[in-house]
């Protein structure tokens, strides 16, 4: 057992993401009933009046904490309604602990996935992991849901290079998985996939990869963003003196150089200050400066993250999706009047 910071924790809980029961698939009229009676506008007004009073990132975590309960605990209570199982979390927020347990989130989506296809299996269906790293998760759905076809995508195929030898074995049966070469900033959109995910797209690459999903008109957007704090080309971080940030400003070090090296990795044109905020809804509520000051607060405080993801929320409701949200996680389905 060790000691999280606010339980016991069993070894075994730190060392591998469990893979727990197959779920139910989701009731598509109940997340749709749900969603639309989410109103999504008001905790961003509510957590952005906190963002300008300066109550992020507090080190007692208290105020931080109260405000996100406060604030964003009818959309997690809602979740849970529609979406029962969410991994709960030993480590406390804001923490590289944290951070780590994003694998049990992973793999909580994944299930979400294969409940849903398989709920709705009519015809092959085409799932789009871009940003998909080392191909990881695609395969993972490509062995759980053989009907479907599975395309990985991501704009550096080393580390999926390496993936695809060392499990070599495992997966030489897999015929349902590809992985293409692609930046999603300038993506193939002849495919029409029917679900598009990922788990972890750092700043900008989670914008364009929802943008890839409204512009393949692709039913179902499942989803986990990440590194909010590299949106709109940003790389600076507002320094605290916590592990986090210095993981994160370590990060943008490494960062800093690839957007100078490596062109289209992680940043775009297409995603400067000027594409943010994302929804119309924000615009209204704050300007580019302000959601980058923000951003450059995420590393320390989940206000700022969710001020991020609400604007995001905004934006797919703004684009035709019902939309549910949760500690970076995202549920959305077209609405049935776009969809047609
Ligand atoms: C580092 S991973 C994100 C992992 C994440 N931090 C997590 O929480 O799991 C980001 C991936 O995005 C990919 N990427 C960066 N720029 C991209 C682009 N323009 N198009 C597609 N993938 C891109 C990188 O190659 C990398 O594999």
């Amino acid at each position: 057992m060790i000691w999280s910071g606010r339980t016991l924790v069993p070894l075994s809980l730190w060392l591998l993401p469990a893979e727990s029961e197959p779920m139910p698939g989701p009731n598509l009229r109940a997340f749709h009933e749900t969603s639309r009676k989410l109103d999504l506008r008001q905790p961003l007004e509510f957590l952005l009046a906190e963002f300008r009073r300066g109550n992020i990132a507090d080190s007692k975590r208290g105020g931080e904490d109260s405000a996100i309960r406060a604030h964003l605990g009818g959309l997690s209570a809602a979740w849970e309604r529609v979406f029962p199982g969410f991994p709960a979390c030993p480590w406390r927020r804001r923490t590289l602990t944290w951070e780590y347990h994003r694998g049990r989130r992973d793999a909580y989506l994944r299930q979400l996935i294969a409940a849903q296809v398989s709920a709705d299996q009519t015809d092959c269906f085409l799932i789009v992991n871009p940003a998909t790293v080392l191909g990881r998760h695609a395969r993972a759905l490509a062995e759980a849901l053989p009907a479907c076809e599975v395309i990985g995508t991501d704009i550096d195929p080393r580390g999926e290079r390496v993936y695809r030898i060392l499990n070599f074995w495992k997966y030489r049966g897999l015929t349902n998985y590809q992985f293409v070469r692609e930046s999603i900033f300038e993506p193939d959109l002849k495919r029409r996939p029917a679900v598009v995910t990922f788990f972890g797209a750092c700043g900008s690459v989670s914008d364009g990869c929802m943008d890839y999903a409204i512009a393949t008109d692709s039913p179902f957007l499942i989803c986990r963003t990440c590194c909010h704090d590299n949106i709109a080309g940003n790389t600076q971080v507002i320094r605290r003196p916590t592990h986090i940030n210095r993981f994160f400003a370590f990060k943008n070090w490494g960062l800093e150089r690839y957007k100078r090296a490596r062109p289209g990795f992680y940043f775009s044109d297409r995603y400067r200050e000027n594409a943010y905020p994302r929804s119309a809804a924000a615009r209204e509520l704050m300007d580019t400066e302000t959601i980058v000051s923000i951003a450059q607060n995420t590393a320390d405080s989940d206000i700022c993250r969710s001020l991020i993801d609400l604007d995001r929320c905004l934006y797919l409701r703004e684009n035709g999706y019902d939309v549910m949200y949760r500690e970076e996680l995202f549920f959305a389905h077209r609405r049935p009047e776009v969809a047609g």
